[in-house]
């Protein structure tokens, strides 16, 4: 029996091993096919129908990795020339993670597609649905003779996400920071290290430390509430250690307006946080209201011991402004050009085909589509490999549809009756066939669970099982929180980038230095 125990350890060791090379294996190859796209990629055919997509998102992007790009001529328009993993942007605003890993140049994804796709880094700024064109500028500081003009299209998927909601409240655009792109994620962290620094100036005064060191997050919902994680964790390891003068100074006020944070979440999951927050030392001001911004202090509504309204003012060294979403210009203007749309307020109305309502041959997907769907990313990325298998079925039955006319001319000028009978067999293969392309379904959204970070290395989880949920928080959470993250990840490269971030930050610590 001895000898049997040890044969089963030998053989599981080696299929440890064999799946280590394996698995090495794979990812070189996966790192070499990367670099080694195919160099006659077939040129965009213009003879095809044009599809145009617009935004290089969640839902854009989700798309562009499942269409056949052989069956359309399909041109991308977007301001931003890389997909961005938002997931784990917040992580970016204190160091864990740099936000290069979080990248996919849109270049390197599209030089992969079996026929090419034509990019210009350029912003939507009209659709014209009369004459089915979209017309584009080029935003960026280079500018050549030519910076706007119009492309045309005669299918157009709309994937341009959302902007971040201020509801007009006055100030927040000129004093707060927002959290949806890296641009902003790198002012969060310059920012940081400025208060801090600022704050340590000689002869500073008690008053300004304490306003200076004072981050204000508005908005609990998941992006608020994983950058106060994030930013806790950076004082906690970090900044404490390498700044003392700051370590009693130092504080995190999440402020929401409604009775608590992270309402999507399930009640305990909400508690939970809540309760790490109150260990960590984060103040939480649920029932709060934003309603005024200044350079150096928000003005909040809340009721007051007396249960009256009373408003007060919060001094702030940073303030970053969490409280959701918002119409782009893009899609409001697009609203009031299609009557069916007059009463759309939170995004392009679409119907179980992702259509926009009121039009013909535009789609639209993602934050910027109202669908009866949370604005996730989950969301964008399940409606745009959707519309890549519909579009894929839809030039496949084209397709078939044209065979099938050609065999029945074919079929009726036949010579014989066993010429007849074999193409007769044909048509109804190809039938067949027909039936089963065209048999896509309307969009069915599949739910698998929301998970935030919240800090301390831990997170929550709702997740939706077998026709049921569960509800986790902890470090064991925190651990299905990386590796579901890392397994989400656009490429392996980001992969093994996120993985390095992770590790640095834990050897070194996270980068003090301001830039
Ligand atoms: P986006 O991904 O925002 O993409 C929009 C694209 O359109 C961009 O490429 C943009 O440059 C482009 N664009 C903008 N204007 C124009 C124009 N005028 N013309 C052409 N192109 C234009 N969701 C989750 O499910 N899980 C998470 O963990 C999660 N974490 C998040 C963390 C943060 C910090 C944030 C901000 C969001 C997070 N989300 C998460 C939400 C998720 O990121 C969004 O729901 C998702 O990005 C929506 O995808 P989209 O394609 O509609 O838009
Ligand atoms: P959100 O819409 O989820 O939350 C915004 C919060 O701000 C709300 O709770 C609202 O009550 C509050 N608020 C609004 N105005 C306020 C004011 N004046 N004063 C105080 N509080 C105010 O927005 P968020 O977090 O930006 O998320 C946007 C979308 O992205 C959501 O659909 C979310 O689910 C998704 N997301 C998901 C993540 C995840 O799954 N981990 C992470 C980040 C975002």
């Amino acid at each position: 029996p001895k000898k049997k125990g040890f044969r089963w350890i030998r053989a599981l060791w080696r299929l440890t091993y064999l799946s280590a090379i394996a698995g090495t294996g794979y990812t070189c190859y996966g790192i070499w096919e990367m670099r080694h796209p195919e160099e006659d990629q077939p040129a965009p055919d213009p003879s095809k129908k044009t599809l145009v997509v617009l935004g290089t998102g969640w839902g854009s992007v989700s798309l562009l990795k499942k269409l056949d790009t052989e069956n359309y001529n399909v041109v991308v328009v977007s301001p931003r020339n890389y997909f961005l993993f938002t997931p784990l942007l917040p992580s970016c605003t204190v160091g864990t993670i740099e936000h290069r890993s979080i990248m996919e140049p849109i270049r390197n994804f599209l030089r992969h597609k079996k026929a090419s796709v034509r990019y210009y880094e350029a912003e939507a700024t009209k659709i014209d649905y009369d004459r089915r064109v979209v017309y584009i500028n080029d935003e960026s500081d280079i500018k050549g003779d030519v910076s706007a003009t119009e492309v045309p299209f005669d299918m157009l998927v709309i994937g341009v996400g959302a902007e971040n909601a201020t509801f007009g409240i006055p100030g927040v655009r000129e004093h707060g920071l927002f959290l949806k792109e890296v641009g902003d994620a790198q002012r969060i962290r310059n920012r940081i290290m400025d208060c801090c620094e600022t704050a340590t100036f000689k002869d500073q005064t008690p008053d300004e430390i304490q306003r200076l060191l004072h981050m204000v997050v508005v908005g609990g919902g998941p992006t608020g509430v994983e950058f106060a994680g994030e930013l806790q964790d950076f004082f906690n390891s970090d900044l404490k250690k390498w700044i003392p003068d700051i370590r009693e100074k130092f504080h995190v006020t999440l402020v929401e307006a409604l009775p608590n944070v992270l309402p999507m979440f399930s009640k305990q999951l909400i508690e939970y946080t809540e309760k790490t927050f109150k260990e960590e030392t984060i103040s939480i001001r649920t029932k709060t209201m934003v309603k005024n911004v200044t350079e150096k202090y928000i003005e909040a509504e809340s009721a007051g011991p007396d249960g009256k309204k009373q408003v007060e003012k919060i001094p702030y060294g940073l303030l970053v402004w969490a409280t959701g979403n918002a119409l782009r210009p893009l899609v409001s203007d697009f609203i009031k050009q299609i009557p069916a749309q007059k009463d759309s307020r939170r995004g392009l109305a679409v119907n179980e085909y992702l259509v926009v309502k009121g039009c013909e041959n535009v789609w639209a997907v993602g934050d910027c589509a109202v669908a009866n769907y949370a604005p996730t990313a989950q969301v964008a990325s399940q409606e745009g490999a959707w519309l890549a298998r519909m579009f894929n079925n839809m030039a496949k039955t084209n397709e078939i549809e044209a065979e099938l006319s050609e065999l029945s001319v074919k079929q009726e000028k036949a010579p014989s009756k066993d010429v007849r009978d074999a193409v007769f067999t044909d048509i109804k293969e190809l039938q067949k066939r027909l039936r089963r392309v065209k048999q896509i379904g309307p969009f069915e959204y599949t739910h698998n669970g929301s998970l935030a970070y919240i800090g301390s290395e831990k997170a929550v989880a709702d997740i939706s099982w077998l026709s049921g949920n569960f509800a986790s928080g902890g470090t064991l959470t925190y651990i299905f929180w990386k590796s579901a993250y890392i397994n989400m990840c656009f490429s392996t490269r980001n992969r093994i980038l996120v993985c390095i971030d992770w590790a640095k930050s834990k050897v070194f610590g996270r980068d003090v230095s301001r830039v």
